[in-house]
């Protein structure tokens, strides 16, 4: 007879107790503490297989002995995901994509799973009958999908509806399939466990149960998370450390453009990002994404400046636009969208310090195009220019761009990977681009249309900009 256990635990991060407390110890929360039955049997827990076979366990094995090969990955019809998971799909991994409600995600991977008609693929859905999810499957397919060739009959796209764990490695081991996606985990219950779909003890539990059936079938299995207000995959962060990869789908709602970003990947850089178009007919691949992120600019406008940057290994050209205006009330406000209001301040220092401009009693809004979140350090110069730029309102030239790091002592410094750099303003047309002079070593400047200013000062950007 196994022995019912109850626990409570906080629905935010996952900490247990075995009593109820109004306060989070781990992530300091107030009231997210539900009681939570959990069957304890240990024995039966995170066991994916129906079928009593006898395990067996692992023994070592010589590192040179075990066979890889990069060309097991599944490339998928989609660059942009691809691109996002490292190369494709790795066989036996678990990825878990989060995001807001309605951004997308069913589509997403509904379009994933109707593209690889040569491959068997289940998407178990909790939350849409077979029909509705159909109703989605008419809406994006694409011609061109249609007309490829299949010659595995029984392969392709299954549907389940099903939300019991138990039952749906039934259906697997029937059908065998080579990717398995669940829409959504928050949606799915274990026998195991008492308490209801979406506590944290069941979708940890639902979680450890499709990386054991991934890591011993090696079959992939992409996971459908819900993201809480915070902006957290709702469940425990453990989530987060069980999977191979976490994607992000973020964007507006209202807007048509879409991110993809990894935050987390054991077979890839946490860099990478694509970018996807909502149409009538499902999610389109960006492929030049810097002319979305340039908005149509009609006449001269002071304070904008563009900056070429770097997201994982793909340059961008992107705007930054400053509003500075005297303040009126108090203390000055500093606001800034898609980049770190420290790093403003520090910007705002080295200006008002190396460059000598009053900037303490104005009031500074700085705003990156696109709604795009920016960490590469090389758009410092950029930002250093709009804000001079919309102070001493004198509107920067449509063809100039910048691409480097400013330093506390105003000095510019040099930022990686300058030719990519440099390359893609050209191929968006840019006549100048502002450079480090400390990055130009083996560059040959004259294989360029581009003209290449390199200032070592932020005083010699000034003065060739606003003379
Ligand atoms: P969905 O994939 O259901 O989002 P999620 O699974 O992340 O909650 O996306 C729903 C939104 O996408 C909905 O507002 C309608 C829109 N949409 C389109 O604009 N075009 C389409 O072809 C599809 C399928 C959905
Ligand atoms: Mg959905």
């Amino acid at each position: 007879m196994s022995k019912l256990r109850t626990t409570y635990s906080c629905q935010s991060c996952g900490y247990q107790s075995p009593k109820w407390l109004g306060k989070c110890p781990s992530c300091n929360t107030w009231n997210t503490f539900v009681e939570e039955i959990v069957q304890k049997d240990d024995g039966a827990k995170a066991e994916w297989k129906t079928s009593t076979s006898k395990q067996i366990a692992a023994r070592p094995k010589a590192i040179a002995d075990i066979a890889y090969n990069e060309q097991n990955r599944i490339i998928t019809l989609d660059n942009e995901l691809n691109r996002v998971l490292g190369g494709g799909i790795v066989p036996g991994s678990i990825v878990l994509m989060g995001g807001e409600p309605g951004i997308g995600k069913s589509t997403l991977l509904l379009q994933l799973a109707v593209s690889l008609p040569h491959l068997k693929i289940l998407y178990i859905s909790g939350e849409e009958s077979e029909q509705q999810v159909k109703m989605r499957a008419e809406r994006i397919k694409t011609p061109d999908l249609l007309s490829q060739i299949n010659n595995r009959p029984e392969a392709g796209c299954y549907i389940l509806t099903e939300t019991s764990t138990q039952n749906i490695f039934k259906q697997i081991e029937i059908l065998e399939p080579e990717i398995v996606i669940v829409d959504s985990i928050q949606t799915m219950a274990s026998a195991f466990i008492e308490s209801s779909a979406g506590t944290v003890s069941q979708v940890r539990e639902c979680t450890a149960e499709f990386l054991k059936y991934a890591k011993e079938t090696g079959t992939p299995v992409l996971l459908i998370g819900h993201i809480t207000k915070e902006g957290t995959i709702a469940g425990p962060k453990v989530l987060e450390h069980m999977v191979d990869t976490v994607l992000q789908f973020e964007g507006d709602r209202h807007m048509s453009y879409r991110i993809l970003r990894a935050t987390k990947n054991r077979f890839g850089s946490a860099s990478e990002m694509g970018i996807y178009e909502m149409q009538g007919t499902g999610l389109r691949e960006v492929n030049n994404p810097s002319e979305i992120l340039l908005s149509q600019r009609e006449g001269d406008l002071s304070g904008v400046a563009i900056a070429s940057m770097l997201e994982g290994n793909r340059p961008l050209m992107i705007e930054i636009q400053s509003l500075v205006s005297p303040a009126t009330y108090g203390t000055p406000q500093r606001t800034t969208t898609g980049f770190d209001g420290k790093r403003l301040n520090m910007l705002l220092a080295v200006l008002e310090k190396r460059g000598g401009f009053r900037l303490g009693q104005q009031d500074v809004f700085l705003n990156i195009a696109g709604g795009l979140k920016v960490e590469d350090p090389a758009i410092d110069l950029a930002v250093c220019i709009s804000i001079i730029s919309s102070y001493d309102e004198i509107s920067i030239p449509h063809d100039v761009c910048f691409s480097a790091e400013v330093g506390l002592g105003g000095e510019i410094r040099a930022v990686n990977r300058v030719e990519q750099r440099i390359t893609e303003a050209e191929k968006l047309g840019f006549k100048e681009i502002y450079l480090s002079k400390f990055c130009l070593k083996g560059l040959d400047l004259q294989s360029y249309k581009i003209k290449v200013n390199a200032v070592a000062k932020l005083d010699e950007v000034f003065s060739g900009l606003f003379g």
